[in-house]
């Protein structure tokens, strides 16, 4: 069975597109291998962020994890500060990473584009190295992610042929999966946008009341069109609200296309409501729970202690490679 790993940045509160896009995909892969699911702090640091937000985040998102479903049993949930072999790794796999390949990554783009040149931080640019050591550290070849990383899981891919054709077998290959429903969640406000960690308007996120999310729904942007139909380039509003309603329910396009014939977006943003709420109350329940017992910790602390294991086995394995003297 292979090695299973995915990461969440703790930058702000998370969205639906994380939920959808992420954490439930890495409750259904839980079993199908050993799974390295972590928390990336260092990541996080890459814009500027307090102290004490960033500490609440990290503790949210190893919440979230076990209240969505995932068992601390079988999946390792970490903070990928408590394992310094990534912040090792990086220095090492720098070196084989481009400033060119660098400075086409659309995320980096994104972020740096309203930022003067002087303000960019080193490691906002270099943030795809850590993420390469991140994925590799555990020798997973599965990375299941959203779509709006995979164009680093391929840069990762590209770093591990570029160091395997230098110095033999030495990492594994990694692949980005993405959920077939689901991989882009976009922005309620602006159906064109990618629903992120920074727009409330079109942010669902999951620390809004369950109010909150129905007003949200209800107030949608959608279309002239009147049809609840499945078009993202005439509909993206409705396609979007679809794409949701589709990966909480199961319900495919064509059985929500026909249980909503004739209807108008009155009632279908209501039942879209309802399937959000009642996908949310039963988790915000649990998450309120284990933010009470305390079990963030000790998870936290059993998963970096097997993290740490793995990761520097395979640290060592680099260091041998590239023969840093006395490894
Ligand atoms: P981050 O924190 O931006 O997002 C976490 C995960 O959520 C997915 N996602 C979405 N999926 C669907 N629709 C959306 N609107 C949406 N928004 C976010 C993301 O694709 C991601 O899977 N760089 C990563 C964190 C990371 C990582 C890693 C991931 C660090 N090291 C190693 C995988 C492997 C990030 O910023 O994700």
């Amino acid at each position: 069975m292979d090695n299973i790993l995915s990461g969440i940045k703790p930058t702000g509160q998370l969205t639906l597109g994380n939920y959808i896009g992420a954490i439930k995909n890495f409750v259904k892969v839980q079993n199908e291998g050993e799974s390295f699911l972590f928390i990336a702090d260092l990541h996080a640091l890459t814009l500027p962020i307090e102290p004490e937000t960033l500490k609440n985040n990290s503790r949210d998102i190893a919440a979230y994890y076990l209240a969505a479903g995932l068992d601390p049993n079988r999946a390792n949930i970490f903070l990928q500060s408590d394992v310094p072999s990534h912040s090792e790794l990086a220095i090492i796999l720098q070196n084989y990473l481009y400033m060119g390949e660098l400075s086409r990554m659309t995320q980096f783009k994104d972020k740096s584009s309203k930022m003067k040149e002087e303000a960019i931080g080193l490691g906002l640019f270099a943030y795809p190295v850590l993420m390469a050591a991140d994925i590799v550290l555990y020798d997973s070849k599965r990375i299941p992610v959203g779509e709006d990383q995979v164009q680093h899981v391929e840069l990762a891919r590209d770093l591990v042929k570029r160091f395997n054709n230098r110095y033999g077998e030495v990492l594994v290959m990694p692949k980005a999966e993405i959920a077939k429903v689901g991989a882009r969640i976009m922005s309620l406000s602006d159906p064109t946008k990618k629903m992120s960690k920074s727009d409330p308007k079109g942010d669902i996120y999951l620390n809004d009341s369950l109010e909150a999310i129905r007003k949200k729904i209800m107030s949608a942007v959608t279309d002239m069109v009147g049809k609840v139909h499945y078009d993202v380039s005439n509909q993206p509003g409705i396609s979007n609200l679809m794409t949701i309603m589709s990966s909480l329910s199961g319900k495919t396009f064509e059985q929500i296309e026909k249980e909503f014939e004739g209807k108008g977006y009155g009632d279908f943003k209501r039942a879209v409501a309802d399937t959000v709420v009642a996908e949310l109350t039963p988790f915000k329940q649990r998450y309120e729970e284990i933010i009470k017992s305390g079990l963030v910790d000790e998870v936290l602390q059993r998963g970096a202690s097997r993290a740490n294991q793995i990761a520097s086995k395979t640290l060592l394995r680099v260091q041998k490679a590239v023969g840093l003297y006395h490894k």
